[in-house]
C-alpha cells in the first residue's frame, strides 16, 4: 500500500508528540542546581516564556539569522563567570566590559538588542521579577528550537550579576577557534567542568550561523590539509586574502537548520575551525562525533543534556546578584535600598532603629 500524505501526517504527529515526551521525560532526570527550578515563574510570571517565543517568532521569521547570534550570547555568557548576565553589561568608570574583551566583539549587535527588547516585554507583563540571564537562556533554547532542533525545558530562577570580568578572564574562558581538540578538553574540564561529550555536543551548536573569514584564515593561509580541498577552495573565493573581511556559513550544507549535518561535516573533512575539525581527528572525541553523524536523535539528547549543564554553569540565585531593569547595566540603588544602607549605617553606629528591611527588591526602578 503506498504510503500517502493523508496517513502520512497523523503519523508524523503521533511519533513527534511520542519524541517531545520522550524528551521532556528524560530531562525530568536531568540534575539541577539548588536555587533553580523548572516552574520558578509559575507564580510570578506565567506566560513569561510564551511572551518571549512569540516575540522571537516575530523576530526570526523577518531574519533567521538572529537564532544562531541569540544562541551564541548564551554560550558567550556562561562561559565567563557563569550564567549571570555579565556578557550584556556595558563598561563603566571601572573599566572596559566583558562585553568589549576581543572574543566578544564578534557577538551580533542585534542579540543584546533584542535582549533588552525581551526585557522591557516581560517587565511590563509582570514587572522587574525575570532576569536578563534568564531571557538569555530561553532565548538560546527558542533559537535552537525554531532553527528545528529539540525543544526543551530551561530551568529558571538565575539572578543578574552585579559585576563584570576582565578582559584577560574572558580571553582565557572562551577559547579561540585555532584550539585544538585537546586544549579544547583541558579547558573546558578544568574551567567549566565539562566532559567530552559535553565539548562535542556544544560544538553542534556550530551547525547555524556565520562565522567572519578571520576566525578560519589559519587554515586556508596555508592551506590546512585536514580540510576538504573542494570545501577549501570555495572557502578561498569567500576570503580571496588572510585579511579578507567577509562572512560564511559555518554549516555550508544546511546553513539554517539545527540537525546533525556539521558531525557529517566533520567526518567529510569540511568542518570551518581547527576547534571543530580537530574533534574528528583526536581519538578522545572521534567515536562522540561518529556516533552523532550517525544518529541526530543521540545528538539532539545530549545536545539537550550539556546547554541544561552549561545553562547552569555559576548561576547566582535567591537574594545573590539582582534582577536588571535594564540588562546592559546594573540598577542603581533605589530610594529603598538607599534607605537600608543608611538604616544598616545608622544601626552599626549606635543610632538606627535597628529593624532592616532585607533586600529591598521589590522597590520600583
Ligand atoms: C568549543 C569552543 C568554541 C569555539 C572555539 C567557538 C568559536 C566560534 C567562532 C570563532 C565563531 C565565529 C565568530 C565570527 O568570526 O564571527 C563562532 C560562531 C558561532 N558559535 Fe561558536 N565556538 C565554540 C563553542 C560554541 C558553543 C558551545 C556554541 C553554542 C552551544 C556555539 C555557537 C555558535 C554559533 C551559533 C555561532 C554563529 C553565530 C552567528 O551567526 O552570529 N559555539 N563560534
Amino acid at each position: 500500500m503506498a504510503f500517502s500524505p493523508k496517513a502520512f501526517h497523523p503519523l508524523m504527529l503521533l511519533f513527534a508528540l511520542l519524541l517531545v515526551s520522550q524528551l521532556s521525560n528524560a530531562q525530568t532526570n536531568l540534575p539541577i542546581v539548588p536555587g533553580l527550578s523548572w516552574t520558578f515563574y509559575n507564580t510570578s510570571c506565567p506566560r513569561v516564556e510564551a511572551i518571549i517565543r512569540n516575540r522571537l517568532t516575530q523576530i526570526f521569521q523577518n531574519d533567521s539569522a538572529q537564532a544562531a547570534g541569540l544562541l551564541r550570547l548564551h554560550f558567550h555568557d556562561c562561559f565567563v563567570q557563569g550564567c549571570d548576565g555579565s556578557v550584556l553589561l556595558d563598561g563603566s568608570a571601572s573599566g572596559p566590559s566583558e562585553k568589549n574583551a576581543p572574543p566578544n566583539l564578534s557577538l551580533r549587535a542585534q542579540s543584546f538588542t533584542i535582549i533588552n527588547e525581551l526585557r522591557d516585554l516581560v517587565q511590563r507583563n509582570c514587572g522587574r521579577v525575570v532576569s536578563c540571564s534568564d531571557i538569555v537562556a530561553i532565548s538560546a533554547r527558542d533559537s535552537v528550537a525554531w532553527s528545528g532542533g529539540p525543544d526543551y525545558r530551561v530551568p529558571l530562577g538565575r539572578r543578574d550579576g552585579l559585576t563584570f570580568a576582565t578582559r584577560n578572564e574572558t580571553i582565557k574562558n572562551l577559547p579561540p577557534p585555532t584550539s585544538s581538540a585537546g586544549a579544547l578538553l583541558a579547558a573546558l574540564a578544568s574551567n567549566q567542568n565539562l566532559s567530552a561529550t559535553d565539548l562535542v555536543a556544544l560544538s553542534g551548536g556550530h551547525t547555524i550561523g556565520f562565522s567572519s573569514c578571520f576566525s578560519f584564515r589559519n587554515r586556508l593561509f596555508p592551506q590546512d590539509f585536514t580540510m576538504n580541498l573542494t570545501l577549501a577552495a570555495s572557502l578561498r573565493g569567500v576570503c580571496p586574502t588572510n585579511t579578507s573581511t567577509n562572512f560564511t556559513f559555518l554549516d555550508p550544507r544546511t546553513p539554517r537548520r539545527f540537525d546533525n549535518q556539521y558531525y557529517i561535516n566533520l567526518v567529510n573533512r569540511e568542518g570551518l575551525f581547527t576547534s571543530d575539525q580537530d574533534l574528528f581527528t583526536d581519538v578522545r572525541t572521534s567515536n562522540i562525533v561518529n556516533g552523532f553523524a550517525a544518529n541526530q536523535t543521540l545528538f539532539f539528547e545530549e545536545f539537550v543534556r550539556s546547554m541544561v549543564k552549561m545553562g547552569q554553569l555559576s548561576v547566582l540565585t535567591g537574594s545573590q546578584g539582582e534582577i536588571r531593569g535594564n540588562c546592559s547595566a546594573r540598577n542603581a540603588p533605589s530610594a529603598v535600598d538607599l534607605a537600608s544602607v543608611v538604616r544598616e549605617y545608622g544601626s552599626e553606629s549606635g543610632s538606627g532603629s535597628g529593624s532592616g528591611s532585607g533586600s529591598g527588591s521589590s522597590a520600583t526602578f
